[in-house]
């Protein structure tokens, strides 16, 4: 709500000490679990905790429902700018950036218009692209098979097939395997995952502005030849080449629609090639983890992955393969999806920045320049919102199909955050996850390496701007010949 806030307090929250703020409680091992300790901080200070991680400024973290509900949809509109890390500057990407760029800003409306139009549930290209999807998945449970008896990387697995689809639906063709140009010519996926990791490291840049110059831990530097790489590649393995391919060029994808705002000039070059590198980061971590923890989850809870297995045998028979379109006669896995969705949000802190005066949040005033942190994780395990917060229980999600990520059970579940800066990649996403889990858990019987009993099976998280399993899932898969 917008009211005269100059006689309102600033929400409570930790005292700091002079120069580093409240940051103590951010490192060493808290340093990974932010989301954690502001949970911890909200336990002590109420859903409205106000803290300084160093000297960037003013940051405020909202932890309940109700409270998320008044920062997301009443303060929509001046809430709706992003916190920019520093490695985001790289390349000046965050100037032209989707993910960045506050939402007053015309590239913002018509990127997120772009993605909308083509993206979104019931719009063509999502539907027109289910072939490309089901074709990936069922490349990917091939893949897994053919390491029956070996250990896999799960997470890694699942990446490659994430970066097929998106490819396949932005621009028609497969990427994972190509090599790019530089660093030996190593492998997309690995760049991807190298710009990844940098992009996500927690950096001391951020929490103290004043030594982002000298960019002490690297991270800009790397970032930067990262994007460098990145760019030439989507630019000429994509556009240079559909640009030259004059008429016969069209193809009906992502990539057609971007050209012809190109032709109209309301894009530059630069502006389209860091459209497509944000829509490969915002999509490959979020996506991958999400199968990654739904069957670090599954390992954990042996009955509920013979649960969902039994479902898929049952309702697929002897069908080789899962389709996107068997997902409706799946409730059980979309459960499981969900429940991993509320326990492990891969987003798990939304960073928004407050662009107006006069904002308030549960009485408190909110100045503007500072940074508020809706905590997603503790939004979902919130123990009024929900019994047994803390357990895996995907059967909390069956029935009514409660649950539908936009709102109907309120601010207690929003993974995908909520008003104009929500996920435009929901409708893709909850097609996707659940689509790849299928196919790894059809006809494939897991087993942990080593040995490992489901107890050893470690669930701790680490973050780093997306919510991690700490240890990557290594698992055995196992198909035994009919
Ligand atoms: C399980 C998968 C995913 C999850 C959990 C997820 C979650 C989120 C969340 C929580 C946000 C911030 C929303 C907010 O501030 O209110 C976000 C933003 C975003 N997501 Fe996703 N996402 C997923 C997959 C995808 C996919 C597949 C795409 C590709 C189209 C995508 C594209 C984006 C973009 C472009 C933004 C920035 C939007 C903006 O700032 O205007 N995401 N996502």
């Amino acid at each position: 709500m917008t009211v005269p806030t100059a006689s309102l307090p600033l929400p409570p929250g930790p005292v700091g000490l002079p120069l580093v703020g409240s940051a103590l409680h951010f490192i060493g091992p808290f340093g990974r679990s932010p989301h954690a300790v502001l949970t911890r901080l909200a336990g002590t200070y109420g859903p409205i905790v106000s803290f300084r991680p160093g000297t960037a400024g003013d940051f405020v973290a909202v932890s309940s429902p109700a409270a998320a509900r008044e920062a997301l949809v009443d303060n929509d509109a001046a809430l709706a700018a992003r916190f920019v890390p520093d490695v985001a500057r790289a390349r000046a990407h965050s100037s032209e950036s989707l993910l960045f760029l506050p939402s007053s800003s015309d590239l913002w409306r018509q990127h997120r218009a772009a993605v909308g139009a083509h993206l979104s549930a019931g719009r063509g290209l999502l539907d027109g692209a289910r072939r490309v999807r089901d074709r990936h998945a069922r490349g990917l449970a091939a893949r897994v098979r053919a390491r029956s008896g070996a250990p896999v990387k799960v997470g890694e697995a699942v990446l490659g097939a994430v970066l097929d689809v998106v490819s396949g639906t932005l621009f028609s063709e497969d990427v994972v395997g190509a090599r790019v140009r530089g660093d030996h010519g190593q492998p997309f996926e690995d760049l991807v995952a190298a710009v990844l990791a940098d992009w996500t490291r927690p950096n001391v840049s951020d929490a103290f502005p004043f030594l982002a110059p000298l960019d002490l831990l690297g991270a800009r530097r790397r970032v930067s030849r990262g994007l460098t790489t990145l760019y030439e590649f989507l630019d000429d393995e994509f556009i240079e080449r559909r640009l030259a391919g004059g008429v016969n060029r069209s193809r009906g994808d992502l990539l057609d629609a971007v050209l012809a705002r190109h032709a109209k000039a309301e894009l530059t070059r630069s502006e389209m090639t860091k459209f497509f590198t944000d829509i490969f980061l915002a999509t490959s971590n979020t996506s991958r983890i999400t199968v990654e923890w739904a069957m670090a989850l599954l390992f954990k809870h042996r009955d509920k992955m013979e649960k969902v297995q039994a479902e898929l045998a049952a309702s697929l028979g002897s069908k080789d393969f899962v389709e996107e379109l068997d997902l409706d006669e799946l409730p059980y896995l979309r459960a499981v999806v969900k429940e991993t969705l509320r326990l492990q949000p891969p987003a798990p802190l939304l960073p928004r920045m407050v662009v107006a005066d006069g904002v308030s949040l549960g009485g408190f005033s909110v100045p503007m320049g500072t940074c508020v942190l809706v905590n997603l994780w503790a939004i979902g395990r919130d123990p009024t919102a929900w019994p047994r917060p803390e357990e895996f229980v995907p059967e909390r999600f069956l029935g009514d199909e409660a649950a539908d990520f936009r709102g109907s059970m309120d601010f207690a579940y929003r993974p995908f955050g909520a008003g104009r800066r929500m996920c435009p990649g929901l409708d893709f996403a909850t097609r996707l996850v659940p689509l790849l889990l299928a196919s790894i858990l059809h006809k494939v019987e897991w087993r942990l390496p080593d040995g490992m009993a489901p107890e050893d099976v470690d669930l701790k998280d680490r973050y780093s701007m997306v919510l991690e399993l700490a240890e990557p899932l290594r698992a055995v898969p196992v198909v035994s010949t009919p």
